[in-house]
């Protein structure tokens, strides 16, 4: 990738911090603009450029792709699913404009490629649950899943009327140790490798036996590059890829983690993001992902689990 400069806008949220280090490392730091709304401390500050901005603050944004001559845009700000339905308007704005704005800055700038994450939350309680196709039913009914939804006809859009070069990926829930998620639904399957490790419980907000779908970091950073270093021609989809590794309910998560701490104990409190994981589907058909850009995970349950234990 020689010749590209990134900008990485929401570089400091879950998937942006490690997105930022792994791009850092494999094209250099100095190439990899690391953007945000607050400054980062630590190796996120030291290792590469950073400017704070905010998504929905288009002529900084412009200034900061000049200042650069950035090539490509990750879009990487949000605000997620639980935090999204407490503050509707606000989560509407950011996800909504944020996005729109770095499609039009792309578009205006002749940026050679963009990247925007969609999410499970796209689909809605109307959606088949299992093995949820690429093309299906989509009424999503959370404020954040009707941002993403929208939000891929967006990217579509732009990519049939202006020809720009967008590619997307639908995240299951992401599972890392390294910065951790906020105001999501499915931020008990982190949170519950934090709570064994430090107190030996954990109490989930989520039913036993509510099944999503899921990944491990390290698996949702290689889709993210692979997808953006594909060929354009090998990209069919310009909404947003299915993308899929494992599914699992907290049950599950208990279980593994007992075959590293046997003594674990998990127990349950219900609350709201009960009824908006119930809404999501349990499983998701990858198919296209796998066959356009020979998408393949590495991580299941027990492996990411030991992983996990080994970090936390
Ligand atoms: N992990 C997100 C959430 O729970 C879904 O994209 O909101």
């Amino acid at each position: 990738m020689p010749g590209e400069t990134i900008l990485i806008i929401g570089a400091c949220g879950q998937i942006g911090a490690e997105l930022t280090m792994f791009l850092r490392h494999q094209y250099g730091g100095s190439n990899i603009i690391a953007a945000d709304i607050k400054a980062p401390g630590g190796e996120l500050l030291e290792s590469g450029p950073f400017e704070e901005i905010n998504v929905l603050d288009q002529a900084g944004i412009a200034g900061i792709i000049d200042k650069y001559k950035v090539t490509q845009i990750y879009n990487m700000a949000a605000m997620l699913s639980a935090t999204g339905e407490r503050f509707p308007h606000k989560a509407w704005e950011l996800n909504m404009e944020g996005l729109i704005n770095t499609l039009e800055l792309a578009r205006e700038k002749n940026i050679r490629k963009m990247y925007w994450p969609s999410s499970i939350a796209a689909f809605g309680p109307t959606t088949p649950k299992v093995d949820t196709p690429q093309i299906t039913i989509m009424e999503p009914n959370t404020i954040y899943g009707i941002s993403k939804q929208a939000g891929e006809r967006w990217c579509e859009w732009y990519h049939q009327k202006f020809g720009l070069d967008v590619r997307s990926l639908r995240y299951p829930g992401i599972i890392s140790y390294k910065t951790q998620p906020g105001g999501g639904t499915t931020d008990y399957a982190v949170d519950i490798y934090f709570k064994a490790k430090a107190q030996g419980a954990y109490t989930c907000f989520l039913a036993h036996d509510m099944m999503l779908p899921m990944m491990y970091m390290p698996d949702a950073i290689r889709a993210t590059v692979e997808l953006m270093e594909a060929s354009a021609d090998k990209i069919s989809v310009r909404s947003s890829y299915n993308l899929a590794a494992m599914s699992f309910n907290p049950a599950m998560v208990g279980e593994s983690i007992r075959k590293y701490m046997p003594d674990f104990k998990l127990d349950y409190e219900i609350d709201f993001r009960q009824k908006i994981a119930e809404t999501w589907p349990g499983s998701i058909d990858d198919h296209q992902a796998r066959q356009d850009w020979g998408w393949k995970h590495a991580y299941d349950l027990d492996a990411m689990t030991k992983d996990m234990l080994d970090h936390v």
